[in-house]
């Protein structure tokens, strides 16, 4: 497998491939299954797989975990290895922001909903570095997590609004066993708060039981999902939505493919979750 460092090398990388279809997976690192499932099926896809690791700092705000963030390279060196991964391209903060770096790149508005808000910059940087990362590497496809359900709706408009002749390809969430979303972030969390956690996939299956059983009332789904995470002590929410899953812009009754997102806070951890209801 080649670790590359400089953009140079990548675009040589890619050259050398000779026109098999690059497939590519976007990372910071610190892989869990979750990570490894969008590399799985990258390959299974059948391209010459490249997975990026890079933490962002555009994408952090001031009091956020940038410094803290877990790494650990020659971790992720092995497990992307041991599913078929061919590159992974690792640059430093001054190869992508070299002095002087000034351009920053806005999807106006899914950029300002849900964790916008409480994030402010932050899907600027995420878009920002996602469209970097794809004038590099060229890929045929690129792939994104179903967990981060807004990010990967602002990269798809983000590919439809500048032409970008890429695939979008969403993965499916993957969960541990009982049911808390993976995340490189739930290292975090004390034994007490992972315990406490597992309430969000809890309110979430609560909400995809309702829907099941005829509930079309955005307002009345929020407010039990609300409430079943609320009456958790160590729990501190950020916000509970139920959004239309294209614009994430709230609504009333569900007549379209509905969100149901999440993000909460236990101790120094921010968590997001979040279910499709369609159909
Ligand atoms: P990161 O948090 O490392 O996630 C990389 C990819 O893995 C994202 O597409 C994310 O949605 C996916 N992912 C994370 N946890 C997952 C889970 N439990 N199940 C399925 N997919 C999961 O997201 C980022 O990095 C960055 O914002 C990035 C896009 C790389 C830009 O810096």
């Amino acid at each position: 497998m080649e670790i590359l460092r400089t953009i140079d090398s990548v675009r040589q990388w890619v050259r050398a491939q000779r026109g098999r279809p690059i497939h590519f997976v976007p990372t910071m690192g610190y892989f869990h299954e979750g990570h490894l499932s969008l590399m799985r099926r990258a390959r299974a896809d059948g391209g010459a797989v490249i997975v990026s690791i890079f933490v962002n700092p555009l994408q952090f705000g001031p009091n956020e975990d940038l410094a803290r963030y877990p790494r650990d390279f020659e971790r992720d060196r092995q497990m992307a290895e041991s599913v078929g991964v061919e590159a992974i391209f690792c640059p430093t903060v001054e190869e992508m922001y070299p002095a002087g770096y000034q351009t920053e790149v806005c999807v106006k508005k899914l950029s300002q909903l849900l964790c916008g808000r409480s994030r402010p910059g932050h899907f600027e940087g995420v878009a920002t570095v996602v469209l970097k990362l794809f004038h590099i590497v060229t890929p045929d496809r690129a792939y994104f997590g179903m967990k981060d359900y807004q990010q990967l709706r602002i990269i798809q408009q983000l590919t439809r609004d500048m032409n970008l002749p890429i695939e979008i390809v969403p993965c499916p969430i993957v969960r541990e066993a009982d049911g808390l979303a993976m995340s490189s972030r739930n290292v975090y969390l004390t034994p007490d708060e992972r315990a406490a956690a597992t309430v969000l996939y809890r309110s979430l299956q609560w909400a995809q039981a309702q829907y099941a059983a005829g509930e079309r009332d955005a307002a009345r789904l929020r407010t039990g999902v609300h409430e079943q995470i609320a009456a958790e002590p160590l729990a501190r929410i950020d916000y509970v939505a139920v959004v239309d899953a294209e614009t994430l812009q709230p609504i009333e009754r569900l007549e379209r493919p509905t969100l149901v997102a999440l993000a909460v806070f236990f101790g120094a951890a921010r968590l997001i979750d979040n279910c499709l209801l369609e159909g």
